[in-house]
């Protein structure tokens, strides 16, 4: 069964959050507007809305993160959920216990949703094939496969400062070939319409298939960054590579690093993006990180309420109103 198949209940709503991949436009709308409503409960007195009183999420991160894990958390205690962060390294995983059989602990406990970080591409797939029909699965990141949220909480980012994706220039820069990132950004900002999709990198980190994902390739930074609108640096996914792909560090950021004199030849009001954790150095220069044209820490902002918006929608409670409603806001 293909991912977008099992992610869609038998009403067209979202159930599991696996991939971009498949997915319509009016969902993807629907997960910004959503994430709008919510963008102002962060800044309330009170960070609360009663959307998830009762329900239970799960956080399983299998691998490294400090943005996803903690917004996840942070979005599920703004709706009201009950949140129990698994510890991997202290959990029976370690004495042998399969994946599977700790799932059905967890859903023994009622839990209501997962949401998992995998370093295997299809780990949260094969999660959501086997979870009892009413717990739903979020992708937080599955090898170099997919990370939809983080998608997400960029397409919001762009349209915050944007508006019309139908008349953007996008730059995606770096290490394309292990990016779950870029992956889901390119689905994304293919079907909100973005015309003009590129990237940009050494020939040994875009992969071959590139062109077929509906985007531009370029290996020469100056050509790629020509007049866009947005720039999204990547991280150097050292621990999804094989052998030398790359010259030395040094060299990779003179030819690909974002510097604020490369930046110049992007529009004047073109934005800075990275998904985090970011390498000064290597793949962005610090003035640029810190400058005037970055939303690097805004995007990490909007990842709660993008997170709000996604959890509340596959446990079919997405109404703002509905819970202001019942008297808390
Ligand atoms: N962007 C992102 O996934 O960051 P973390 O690895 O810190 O979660």
């Amino acid at each position: 069964m293909k991912q977008h198949d099992i992610q869609i209940d038998k009403d067209g709503e979202l159930r599991h959050f696996l991939t971009i991949e498949g997915l319509k436009k009016p969902m993807l709308t629907g997960i910004l507007d959503h994430a709008e409503n919510f963008s102002s409960v962060s800044n309330r007195q009170v960070k609360k809305v009663p959307l998830l009183r009762g329900k239970t999420i799960a956080n399983l991160f299998f691998e490294a993160s400090t943005r996803t894990r903690t917004t996840f958390e942070l979005a599920a205690k703004r709706l009201s959920a009950d949140v129990i962060n698994i510890n991997i390294n202290t959990s029976a995983t370690t004495k042998g216990e399969s994946l599977l059989d700790m799932l059905q602990n967890l859903e023994s406990m009622q839990v209501d949703m997962f949401v998992v970080r995998h370093n295997s591409s299809g780990a949260a797939h094969f999660i959501a094939q086997h979870v009892a029909p009413h717990i739903s699965v979020i992708n937080a990141g599955d090898g170099s496969h997919a990370h939809p949220t983080q998608a997400m909480l960029d397409m919001f980012t762009i349209r915050r400062h944007k508006q019309e994706f139908t008349k953007l220039t996008v730059a995606i820069v770096g290490d394309i070939m292990h990016s779950r990132v870029a992956r889901s950004q390119i689905h994304a900002l293919n079907t909100l319409g973005v015309p003009e999709i590129r990237v940009i990198g050494p020939q040994t980190i875009i992969p071959k298939e590139a062109a077929h994902l509906g985007v531009h390739v370029y290996h020469d930074m100056h050509q790629g960054l020509q007049n866009v609108d947005v720039v999204i640096m990547l991280r150097l996914q050292r621990e999804r590579m094989e052998g030398a792909l790359l010259p030395s560090e040094h060299e990779y950021f003179h030819m690909y690093g974002l510097t604020e004199e490369k930046l110049k030849l992007a529009k004047a009001d073109a934005i800075v993006m990275h998904p985090g954790p970011i390498n000064r150095g290597v793949e962005i220069e610090s003035s640029v990180a810190d400058g005037p044209q970055s939303v690097i820490l805004e995007q990490v902002t909007h990842g709660i309420s993008v997170r709000m918006a996604v959890m509340s929608m596959a446990l079919g409670r997405s109404s703002l109103t509905d819970g202001q409603e019942r008297g808390q806001s």
